[in-house]
């Protein structure tokens, strides 16, 4: 049996702890939630225990589909098991569609189709505010070789094609989200953070309502409601 230890890590909205086995932690799911690297703070309802439930689900999903990522199993509401890994400073962005700061970056119009998925890379800092930076500069620091920067591309594309389909046969659409992976110590490559509302743009088909973190981020209100519902449309159950 898995049994925590102490604290390694406490981030916006999770907490890692070491356990008595040094091949896994445990990520803790807080409802803290944050935005504007923290600039807006506040506290979204039960969020660590839907955002548990969801990125759990999806994760099993994504492995049964061949993705490797770095969950083991759900321990109880706020808890899942997770492998140890060292992650790269690198949040991966995928966008299906205009929306947030490309939006306001290319002055275009939110929910403007695209020809193709963007791949976006950004510097996982928050002194820096997470910087944009371009796919060789990975390389070019030391942070990643070539061959890990084309693994992980490979399985973004992979993650990718699963992920809009699992959404679109729940009445989703994605329209962007953001990825981060890791590596253990013999150097194999995982999905790693969480996979939620938190980090993903999500879009009710049909009414193009979202159902995700931007209606904390821009005051729209049903913040709980339809992170709610997004785990009810994933999950089945809450
Ligand atoms: P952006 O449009 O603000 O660049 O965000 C793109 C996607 O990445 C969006 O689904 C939210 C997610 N994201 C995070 O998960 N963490 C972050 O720090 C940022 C800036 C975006
Ligand atoms: N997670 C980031 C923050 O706290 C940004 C965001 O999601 O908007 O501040």
């Amino acid at each position: 049996m898995l049994t925590r230890k102490e604290k390694i890590y406490e981030g916006k909205a999770k907490i890692l702890y070491k356990t008595n086995d040094p091949m896994y932690l445990i990520q803790y799911f807080k409802d803290d939630a944050t935005a504007f690297n923290a600039k807006k703070k506040g506290t979204i309802v039960n969020k660590g225990i839907l955002n548990n439930q969801m990125s759990s689900f999806i994760f099993q999903f994504l492995e049964k589909n061949g993705v490797k990522t770095h969950f083991k199993e759900k321990l109880n509401d706020r808890e899942m098991a997770v492998r140890a890994l060292k992650i790269f400073p690198v949040e991966v962005v995928v966008r299906n569609c205009v929306a947030g700061s490309l939006a306001k970056r290319l002055g275009l119009e939110e929910g403007m189709a695209l020809q193709q998925p963007i791949l976006e890379f950004f510097y996982k800092s928050d002194p820096l505010d997470d910087p944009m930076i371009s796919e060789t500069a990975p390389v070019a620091l030391g942070w990643m070789t070539q061959k890990e920067v084309e693994y992980v591309n490979q399985e973004v594309w992979k993650v990718n094609k699963l992920m809009t389909q699992f959404f679109d046969e729940r009445g989703i659409d994605l329209i962007d989200y953001k990825l981060e992976f890791g590596k253990d110590a013999q150097g194999n490559i995982f999905l790693a953070d969480e996979i939620s509302p938190d980090g993903c743009r999500l879009w009710e088909k049909g009414t193009g309502e979202k159902l995700d973190k931007d209606r904390f981020r821009r005051d729209l209100g049903k913040v709980e409601e339809s992170y709610e519902k997004v785990c009810r449309l994933i999950c089945g159950t809450l």
